[in-house]
């Protein structure tokens, strides 16, 4: 593995490894067992979104394996200011270890990787966010001992989590059912990825405009913001549209009895879950935040290692 960059290009081996890794790491962190597999080793983190979760569980992260993390906010460096990618990319190579990078293009992370010469870690595109959903898996095996076989069901916005969600049930086996409005399916690119992957794992992939049919017999009922970064100018008509995609008690009740309910957060409460549902009994929501820390930590140790 040299870089994180999309979850299709990892096979099953590779991601049954960072999950091996996941749980190690995970335990001896609670039992404050030290493990500095990235001593004295840099990751820069660009930024050009903003973040919570991922910026304090990456330099966390970093923190715990013994290396050391910058926080590179766009509106601070050059980049920001119009330097390219290719010499942001070739300078940062000879300074630090690993990138991690949030922003809006794909492309700009895929040239950071192809001009770089060292492993970058995709932080969340527009089009994906690939450690949300290996974390969100490694989450879905600790409450349900399995991942081959189970239903996850997502509604709402076909958005980046939506995404990397086709792209990771099919790799591990998991079906897949996901309910859009019309206009806001998956990308169609992913979607044909996903497939290839379906057909090697035996999972099913299924995309309807109807919450319903997609939430039955769900083992994983799962939702994002109707309103992601960079989409604020559309909030009000994207309210209107996605007003019946709400995952509220009613429809969680058609899932199977014991489902769990996952958001990869920030959640607004009152749109796309109610805080029934959210702050429910069945949520998992704080479980895959933490495991944001020690999956990443893995995928660091994996490819800066
Ligand atoms: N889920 C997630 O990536 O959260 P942040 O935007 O807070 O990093
Ligand atoms: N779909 C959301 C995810 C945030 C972690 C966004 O891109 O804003």
């Amino acid at each position: 593995m040299k870089h994180l960059i999309s979850i299709h290009d990892l096979t099953l081996d590779e991601i049954n490894e960072i999950f091996k890794l996941s749980e190690k790491l995970k335990r001896q962190n609670k039992e404050g067992v030290q493990h500095h597999l990235l001593k004295g080793k840099t990751l820069g983190m660009i930024f050009t979104k903003s973040s919570t979760r991922t910026r304090v569980s990456f330099e966390v992260g970093m923190y715990q394996l013994g290396g050391y993390a910058l926080f590179l906010s766009a509106n601070d460096i050059q980049l920001g200011r119009g330097e390219t990618i290719y010499d942001t990319a070739q300078v940062l190579s000879r300074y630090i270890d690993g990138i991690m990078i949030r922003t809006f293009k794909q492309s700009d992370v895929e040239d950071l990787a192809r001009y770089g010469s060292i492993p970058v870690i995709n932080g969340l595109t527009d089009l994906m966010h690939p450690c949300q959903i290996l974390a969100d898996l490694f989450t879905v095996y600790e409450h349900k001992g399995q991942l081959k076989g189970l239903k996850l069901a997502y509604v709402g916005d076909g958005n980046n989590v939506a995404n990397s969600l086709l792209h990771g049930c099919a790799k591990v086996g998991m079906d897949i059912a996901v309910a859009t409005p019309k206009g806001y399916e998956c990308d169609a690119g992913i979607i044909a990825e996903a497939m290839e992957d379906a057909k090697l794992s035996g999972s099913t992939i299924t995309l309807t405009e109807d919450p319903v049919e997609a939430i039955k017999d769900a083992d994983v009922v799962y939702t994002d913001t109707w309103v992601s970064m960079g989409q604020e100018a559309e909030k009000e008509q994207r309210i209107k549209t996605f007003s019946p995609y709400q995952v509220n008690g009613k429809l969680f009740s058609l899932a199977k009895e014991d489902a769990i309910f996952m958001h990869c957060l920030p959640a607004y409460r009152g749109f796309e879950v109610t805080e029934e549902v959210i702050d429910g009994p069945q949520s998992v929501i704080f479980d895959e935040a933490e495991n944001r820390l020690h999956v990443q930590k893995a995928i660091m140790a994996l490819v800066m290692g």
